[in-house]
């Protein structure tokens, strides 16, 4: 069995967390270590004021943080102990891990460990491979694990609402010069250096529809930014939703701890996820499909999973800007 010392094991958790994904890149966390424990911190001043007004967004990318750190721990050789939102009087103060008894990670575990910093999201269409129902359902259960549902959109009607759903949060999204304004905030222009935001190589130029069409952000609003090419892929994949039965803080969290052990798992079976989360971003339209398509659970995460080929960089800032 490989244990790491008590410091080690908790230097590579955090190291780990700041792969997980965030929204816009946001990276809106922050790491304290004292003694064995890790303090996950949320940092709002990253919040999206205009977009996640709530900090529900915020929330999830940290819940994904959190799911990143725990799985770290295990493949350093110790179970990790978790209290979610452990102190009223600091609600800022989103989860203490601490390192509990040495144990020996599983290769499930192993596996998701090797995807941490591989993963990555997509954003346009997928390759024409399908995606296993075998595969779909281990999904299913990596979320029910972590207390939320995922459902695999299998009728087109309902798939239908979503993409026309996300088309009209976008279209509207698009005529807001403050949500413009925000996303063109944490959008990056080529070459640049910065470690957080969206660069312009991780998105296409001009994305090839999916039919029906779930369009991607507007990252290069008025500047024409994006790679070039690989506009050809344009399978849909599998739409899924991601839910949970009430809408609180600890709920957004384990939102974000799902997301990202189906993510993990997901890539682990060289299949990617692509978001579309504008309709979630409007509380009509938000309610709207909690009532009409997901029998009362809050959705918290919209996308599309399939099969790419692309690869591409996506920036971290360093432990020293996480690190309290
Ligand atoms: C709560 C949340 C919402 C997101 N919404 C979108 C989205 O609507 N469109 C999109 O392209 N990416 C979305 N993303 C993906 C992030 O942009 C991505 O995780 C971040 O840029 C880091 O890149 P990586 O996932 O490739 O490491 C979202 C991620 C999270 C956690």
């Amino acid at each position: 069995m490989i244990t790491r010392s008590p410091k080690q094991a908790l230097d590579a958790a955090v190291d780990a967390g700041r792969w997980a994904p965030s929204v816009h890149n946001t990276q809106p966390w922050t790491f304290n270590v004292s003694g064995e424990e890790i303090g996950l911190r949320a940092d709002t001043e990253r919040k999206l004021a205009v977009e996640d007004a709530s900090g529900r967004e915020l929330l999830i990318s940290c819940g994904a943080a959190l799911f990143t750190m725990r799985t770290a721990i295990r493949c350093e050789g110790y179970e990790p102990i978790v209290r979610i939102l452990p102190d009223p009087d600091r609600p800022g103060l989103l989860a203490t891990i601490r390192l509990g008894n040495e144990t020996e990670a599983d290769e499930a575990t192993w596996v998701l460990g090797g995807e941490i910093e591989r993963r990555r999201t997509h954003r346009a269409g997928f390759a024409d491979v399908p995606v296993p129902d075998q595969l779909i359902e281990s999904l299913v259960k990596a979320a029910m694990s972590e207390g939320a549902k995922l459902t695999p959109i299998r009728s087109a009607e309902a798939v239908n609402v979503l993409a026309a759903l996300t088309q009209a949060a976008q279209g509207v999204q698009t005529q807001d010069q403050r949500f413009n304004l925000e996303v063109i905030r944490w959008a990056r222009p080529p070459g640049s250096a910065r470690t957080d935001g969206v660069p312009a190589g991780s998105y296409p130029q001009e994305p090839a529809p999916t039919e029906p069409d779930f369009p991607q952000r507007h990252y290069a609003w008025r500047h024409g930014w994006g790679a070039l090419g690989e506009q050809n892929e344009a399978a849909i994949g599998v739409v899924a939703v991601l839910t949970t039965r009430g809408d609180s803080r600890d709920e957004w969290i384990a939102a974000g701890q799902a997301l990202q052990h189906v993510l993990l798992y997901a890539s682990a079976h060289g299949v990617s996820a692509a978001f579309h989360t504008q309709a979630l971003e409007m509380d009509l339209l938000r309610e709207f499909l909690r009532t009409e398509l997901f029998s009362g659970e809050y959705p918290q995460m919209i996308m599309r999973l399939g099969v790419t080929f692309d690869d591409k960089d996506m920036p971290r800032r360093p432990l020293s800007e996480v690190l309290e």
